[in-house]
């Protein structure tokens, strides 16, 4: 259920639950609605990140949330956020609920930092509510409608709870996107979800079909799409403020399922492979919140799209692509797909001479085992648009780690009958080689990051504003990038 957010300056008398925050290192000061703090003590709570304690609402006739938020000096937006996603996952069913979690900011925490931390509350509350249920007959109650910020601040401080919910809305259709499955969500699906966003939030758009891919020479995409049923589709989307400070491309891997192909996948390897279009996705919801963030800077997303089949006339190991920008490709591994699609979409990208490309993919599996499910792996051509991309990454929580692109390894990828092949003559090092191979495609002198998100893009379990499934993640490092964006020197 989509919630509301609104600013009230005194706690309104017809809440069912309120949300209160306690820190780690204040606990038991001050009276919080006639808190029993001795009782949380004896239950264990403390106030540390992810503790939530519910009192039931007999005495009062109104539900308090209590919910952890660590020591006070740690308190900023990041741990707002989090602590808001918890408590309202324990609101859900509530109606009308109440949150403090301002109360929490350190005094005299100045206005843009008021804001911030409204914007953090926000994006908890959509994204701690978000459950995916339409396929269960039987959903769980979810009663939640409205949640009023008890704060000041006037307008500038409502206008930051509506970004953090528009942001927060982006990343939950991005988490849509990636839990719906792959015999739903068919490259002509995704393209139609593209319209979508382009008609509601006035951006332009083209998508090309299958004689328009042909056309254009998209020889990497038709490859891996020649063992699929459904035809392929390349969306460009694009967003063209008055007077742009230059012009930021954005590329993502929209392979709808990745059965592997015929280099096929084990039933467990293809389990979670719904999600291979996580980079598209995040691309997706960024542009359903780009005009909420109003950043003054060109921004055009380029999402390749097919499934990776095994249909009677799939790609063959050994077969060889002819990709847009010239470059024969032996592929030797059809699992390794994402490169072939995103090496076309990279070249076309870089026709338009942007100032600068990012592109996301969940690419490689090893990326997964080196950093783990939580963090994005980052490389790139260019340092100074790397510490750019890392900045917007960490400045909204979504982890990256820069790996290099060893020059060394570059011959890894030297085939024997074409230009490259798709994966490397050795077994390790795998999210580096892909990161290599994907350069071949970036146009001369053009600024390049590629993060690897096959790990970050899915979760595994609830946590924190995560829940099991999609994650969105990427969303915010996009809109990041794009509101501060400078051209990399
Ligand atoms: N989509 C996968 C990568 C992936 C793995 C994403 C696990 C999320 C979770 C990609 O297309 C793939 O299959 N990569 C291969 C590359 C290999 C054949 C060189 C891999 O990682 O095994
Ligand atoms: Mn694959
Ligand atoms: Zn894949």
């Amino acid at each position: 259920m989509a919630i509301t957010l609104e600013l009230v300056k005194d706690l309104p008398e017809e809440v069912d639950a309120v949300i209160v925050p306690a820190c780690s290192d204040r606990l038991g000061t001050g009276d919080a609605n006639g808190t029993d703090w001795a009782y949380l003590r004896s239950r264990g709570f403390e106030g540390r990140p992810d503790q939530v304690f519910t009192l039931p609402s007999s005495r009062t006739g109104t539900a308090v949330i209590m919910v952890g938020v660590g020591p006070a000096a740690s308190v900023g937006p990041l741990a707002l956020r989090r602590a808001s996603a918890v408590a309202t996952r324990a609101a859900l069913r509530h109606r009308i609920v109440a949150s403090h979690l301002l109360d929490a900011l350190a005094e005299g925490t100045d206005a843009a930092g008021r804001a911030a931390a409204a914007q953090a509350v926000a994006e908890g509350t959509v994204l701690g509510g978000y459950q995916f249920t339409k396929y269960k007959s039987k959903a769980e109650p979810d009663k939640l409608e409205r949640v009023v910020v008890v704060g000041t601040g006037g307008k500038r401080v409502q206008g930051a709870l509506d970004l953090g919910r528009r942001i927060a809305e982006g990343i939950v259709l991005a988490r849509d996107l990636v839990n719906e499955p792959g015999g739903s969500l068919t490259p002509a699906r995704l393209a139609e979800a593209a319209v979508e966003i382009a008609e509601l939030e006035g951006l332009q758009i083209t998508v090309l079909g299958l004689d328009e891919i042909v056309e254009a020479g998209l020889g990497g995409l038709l490859g891996v799409n020649r063992g699929s049923a459904q035809p392929p589709r390349f969306i460009e989307l694009s967003y063209v403020p008055a007077n742009p400070r230059g012009h930021l491309a954005v590329v993502g891997k929209g392979i709808t399922f990745d059965s592997g192909g015929l280099s096929i996948k084990s039933g467990a390897g293809m389990m979670t492979m719904k999600s291979d279009m996580g980079g598209a996705a995040a691309i997706l919801g960024a542009f359903s919140a780009i005009t909420a963030v109003a950043p003054r800077v060109r921004v055009t997303g380029y999402i390749p799209t097919t499934d990776n089949m095994t249909g009677s006339d799939a790609t063959r190991p050994g077969d060889v692509l002819k990709i847009r920008n010239g470059k024969t490709v032996e592929v030797l591994n059809t699992d390794a797909e994402g490169r072939l699609i995103l090496a076309d979409a990279l070249s076309l990208a870089s026709e338009a001479e942007p100032d600068a490309i990012v592109d996301l993919a969940t690419l490689t599996g090893a990326v997964e085992v080196a950093l783990g499910n939580r963090i994005a792996g980052l490389m790139g051509n260019d340092e100074s648009w790397i510490e750019q991309v890392q900045a917007a990454a960490a400045a909204v929580g979504e982890r990256v780690w820069h790996l290099p692109l060893p020059e060394d390894y570059r011959k890894r990828i030297d085939s024997d009958v074409a230009d490259l092949r798709n994966i490397s003559r050795t077994t390790d090092g795998g999210s580096l080689t892909a990161g290599l191979f994907l350069r071949e495609f970036v146009g001369e002198g053009i600024p390049w990051v590629h993060l690897d998100i096959a790990g970050a893009a899915w979760s595994n379990d609830v946590d924190g504003e995560l829940v099991k499934g999609g994650t969105g993640f990427g969303v915010r490092t996009i809109l990041e990038l794009a509101k501060h964006f400078k051209k990399p020197r």
